[in-house]
């Protein structure tokens, strides 16, 4: 599996707060199956980005790691004004790896018009957005018809594989649950923080999928499209896969 959504980078963010820590993230991940990571420190108001810094402590985690899993680097980028202007500017500092894909967050407080107009602007400039867990932002989370107008402009969904097991409470279960019946899911990934808490594990979140949609769609959800995204190609849609 590939996980393309983790806070694993140490002591950068609010993810692994110590090398040993992200050592035991690694453990995790491999443990469950995960052999690729995408290491996705936070952009936003509270934590700077800094691509080279990262992409140093990155090299070092590959080494105390040997060769599995294997990382990318990427970026939870928060959709605010200042972040966009420097992604309009500078595309390929925030995307995954060299691809042309970038995880973006919304606010959970306000999401203004403009976010549409400012998503389309992103695309044109070649990149693909990847929604990152809409069922857990209460501004989303119940705004079906919002989130299916950004897909068909372009947009990817990812949720998160602990939002299916429970951890993030029922609104935001159900939420995940009636994305994937619609087919507007297109990945699962841990949006991992620790190694107690928000651990690197998707194989559970896998198997309900599996459970209820059948193994093709948990395979396209955790191996095929995020193994197409950290290598810049195509993702599918689940949709048409959906509804059996
Ligand atoms: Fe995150």
């Amino acid at each position: 599996m590939v996980d393309i959504h983790c806070h694993i980078i140490p002591e950068v963010d609010d993810g692994a707060r110590s090398w040993d820590m992200a050592a035991e993230m690694c453990e995790i991940a491999v443990q469950d199956g995960i052999q690729h990571i995408v290491a996705t420190p936070h952009a936003d108001s509270h934590y700077t980005y800094n691509r080279e810094a990262f992409a140093e402590r990155l090299e070092r985690l590959q080494q105390m790691a040997g060769g599995t899993p294997r990382f990318s680097l990427g970026c939870d980028f928060h959709l605010s004004h200042e972040n966009l202007e420097d992604a309009f500017a500078h595309p390929q500092r925030y995307t995954i790896g060299n691809t042309a894909y970038l995880l973006v967050e919304f606010s959970h407080d306000f999401i203004p018009q403009q976010m549409t107009g400012a998503l389309l602007q992103l695309i044109e400039k070649g990149l693909t957005p990847v929604i990152t867990h809409p069922e857990r932002n209460p501004l989303l989370h119940n705004d079906l018809r919002r989130l299916r107008q950004w897909i068909d402009d372009g947009c990817l969904v990812q949720i998160t594989a602990n939002s299916l097991t429970g951890y993030w409470g029922e609104q935001a279960r159900r939420s995940a649950r009636s994305l994937l019946e619609q087919g507007m899911v297109h990945v699962l990934a841990t949006d991992a923080h620790d190694s107690r808490r928000r651990v690197p594990m998707l194989s559970g979140a896998r198997d309900l999928v599996a459970q209820w949609h059948g193994e093709e769609l948990a395979r396209l959800l955790v191996e095929h499209n995020p193994r197409a995204i950290v290598s810049g190609e195509k993702v599918l849609t689940s949709s048409a896969r959906a509804s059996s």
